[in-house]
């Protein structure tokens, strides 16, 4: 069955460039980001884990732990790193599973479909990873899922931004309009009545209409 969100994200033990992990475990208390890529030594993928590689730590400054994967083993991520610090300027210093034998790929969908007219199967081609991105919350649950084309390079930043809002609105009972930055105004959530929201922000806010009531970042 496919994965949808707020499900609990499925547990696995994969091996990592830093060692066999049990993924439950890994994540512990954290938040975490699981992504995968088509291919090691290609370039859209260089250049995507040297991007993760930089912002790495405004994920950690949110308690947000990154683990990249693809069908590729350790042994060649591992190789590959260099080639990453070399033409990017950042090395990576978050894990990656090496999941040959695609199990973590099959439990989170990660292929792409068989290509049509092929009856053996799977092809090369159909078995490398697609671009997908998971955020999973301290709570094991997923909040977030993305699958991106082969040819096109994800944007990061916009991942960083979805992460402060699931952050802002796990703790107060708000929700984030569109392309909102973290100081922007946020919009009181529709489970709350106007009663409720009058003691949750007490200085009140604006509605241009009933159903859209927008206050001050709540601190
Ligand atoms: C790339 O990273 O450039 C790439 C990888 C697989 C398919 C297409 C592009």
């Amino acid at each position: 069955m496919s994965l949808r969100l707020n499900d609990i994200a499925p547990d696995f033990t994969a091996d990592t460039t830093q060692g066999r992990i049990r993924f439950h475990e890994w994540i512990g208390g954290s938040w975490a980001i699981l992504f995968s890529h088509p291919k090691d030594f290609t370039p859209v993928c260089t250049t995507e884990l040297g991007y993760m590689a930089k912002i790495e730590p405004e994920f950690a400054k949110r308690n947000c732990k990154l683990i990249g994967l693809s069908v590729d083993p350790v042994e060649s991520h591992e190789s590959w790193v260099g080639d990453i610090e070399e033409t990017q300027g950042y090395r990576p210093s978050y894990p990656m599973i090496g999941d040959r034998d695609l199990a973590v790929a099959k439990l989170y969908n990660m292929l792409p479909a068989d290509e049509p007219g092929t009856s053996e199967g799977r092809t090369p081609a159909t078995n490398a990873t697609v671009r997908t991105v998971f955020l999973i919350g301290p709570d094991k649950r997923i909040k977030l899922m993305l699958t991106y084309p082969m040819t096109t390079g994800r944007n990061f930043d916009e991942i960083l931004r979805v992460l402060d809002s699931v952050q802002l609105t796990a703790a107060h009972k708000v929700a984030t309009p569109v392309n909102w930055k973290p100081g922007e105004d946020v919009i009181i959530a529709g489970s709350v009545s106007d009663d409720d929201a009058k003691k949750l922000f007490p200085e009140g806010w604006q509605a241009p209409k009933p159903y859209l009531r927008i206050v001050k970042h709540p601190h």
